[in-house]
């Protein structure tokens, strides 16, 4: 009896370890197509943009990707801007040598390693906001000094990811292919990371950080046919922008008009907190930049270990997820708590309202 448990036990195993041998081939075949697929038009001119913090256990591979990227557009054609602060683990030396690399290859590069201390009473995300727009200042200046423009600006977090994942989110389609003014990556850590920032097409929270996400049943059609999902915002690790509304200049001051900000920025305890990411989108929209999409095909992480479970691990639990998930943002009781706290806060313009993030919920 226990030799032919064991022995269907064997045999079990064997069954799964074949499925899934033959899963992960299929897989990884699948990725790597994408170099042999020949460009329909020249890679844009790309303008790559970063913030690095204590990033030592990532930036070797990080910097391999960004440096493959670069050459994939052209090392005339690409620029790359990293912002890194007050980093203690040795990513400034392996930024250092990242530089060398860069003039090696003659890539216009800013790298700026900043060593203020850090503020401990400075909130986060005004600091955010503003680190982000300091990797956006040498793309003015390449335009204002030398006249040189870019087509996409792509933000790039402390993320897991290979070139060609870069590559695949920059040549995002539309089923029209009508172009877009931004699309993201889905970031994982397990579940999908950055709730913080999303907010789906009639501008709710996400419904859930599992599969299938989107409480809007369009969305949801999307996402299973691995289509462009449109969403009010998004930032998802990694970002592609149409570079126009950020070379929109105020006439009489000559700042961006579109620009990283966060709400109530000099009060050192707001009553909510919104995302710099999703504010951006906020200004886009009424900039009538609002073609805005999450691409679902483009998975990416913050180690090796969750992008490798993102990409083979989550499609199974995802056929799971389908039939037992159903995402809702917000019960109806919690939408009454909302509607309370909201009262207290006075009164904000929709983009602002829209972006302000569940209390509780983040830290
Ligand atoms: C970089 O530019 C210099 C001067 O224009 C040139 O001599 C050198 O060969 C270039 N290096 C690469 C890798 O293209
Ligand atoms: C550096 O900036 C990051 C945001 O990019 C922030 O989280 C971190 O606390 C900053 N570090 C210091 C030392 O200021
Ligand atoms: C630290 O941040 C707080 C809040 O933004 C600010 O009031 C203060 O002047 C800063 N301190 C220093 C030394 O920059
Ligand atoms: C440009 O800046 C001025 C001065 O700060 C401001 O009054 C005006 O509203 C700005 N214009 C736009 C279009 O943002
Ligand atoms: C955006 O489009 C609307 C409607 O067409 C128009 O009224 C508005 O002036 C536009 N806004 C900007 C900033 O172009």
């Amino acid at each position: 009896m226990l030799v032919r448990k064991r022995f269907a036990f064997h045999y079990l195993c064997m069954i799964v370890l074949i499925f899934w041998s033959t899963y992960y081939l299929c897989w990884s075949t699948s990725s790597l197509k994408l170099n042999s697929v020949p460009l329909k038009r020249p890679p844009p001119r790309l303008y790559i943009a970063a913030n690095l913090y204590n990033n030592e256990a990532i930036v070797d591979h990080w910097a391999s990707q960004v440096y493959k990227l670069a050459q994939w557009a052209g090392p005339d054609r690409a620029y790359i801007s990293i912002y890194e602060n007050g980093s203690t683990d040795k990513t400034k030396s392996m930024l250092t040598d990242f530089e060398q690399q860069l003039s090696l290859a003659n890539i216009s590069h800013t790298i700026v390693l900043d060593d203020t201390p850090k503020n401990y009473s400075e909130r986060r995300i005004p600091l955010l906001a503003k680190r982000r727009n300091q990797a956006l200042l040498p793309l003015y200046k390449q335009q204002q000094q030398r006249g040189v423009t870019y087509d996409r600006i792509l933000f790039l977090n402390d993320i897991w990811f290979v070139w060609t994942d870069a590559v695949a989110l920059l040549e995002s389609r539309t089923t029209n292919d009508e172009g877009y003014d931004a699309v993201c990556s889905m970031d994982f850590y397990g579940q999908y990371y950055d709730e913080f920032a999303t907010r789906e097409i009639d501008g709710g929270w996400l419904g859930s950080g599992n599969y299938p996400y989107f409480q809007d049943m369009k969305s949801r059609n999307l996402l299973r046919r691995q289509e462009l999902v449109p969403v009010y915002s998004c930032w998802g690790g990694m970002i592609a922008y149409n570079t126009a509304p950020f070379m929109l200049m105020n006439t009489t001051t000559n700042d961006p008009l579109l620009s990283f900000r966060s709400l109530w920025p000099d009060d050192p305890q707001p009553p909510l907190e919104a995302s710099e990411c999703c504010l951006i989108h906020s200004d886009l929209i009424s900039l009538n930049y609002s073609r805005i999409f999450i691409n679902p095909k483009i998975k990416v992480a913050y180690d090796h270990f969750h992008y490798w479970y993102a990409h083979y691990i989550l499609p199974i639990r995802h056929l799971w997820l389908s039939w037992t998930n159903t995402p809702v943002a917000i019960s109806e009781e919690e939408q009454v708590l909302w509607n309370k706290k909201l009262a207290t806060v006075g009164p904000l313009d929709r983009g602002d309202a829209t972006c302000l993030w569940r209390p509780g919920r983040y830290d």
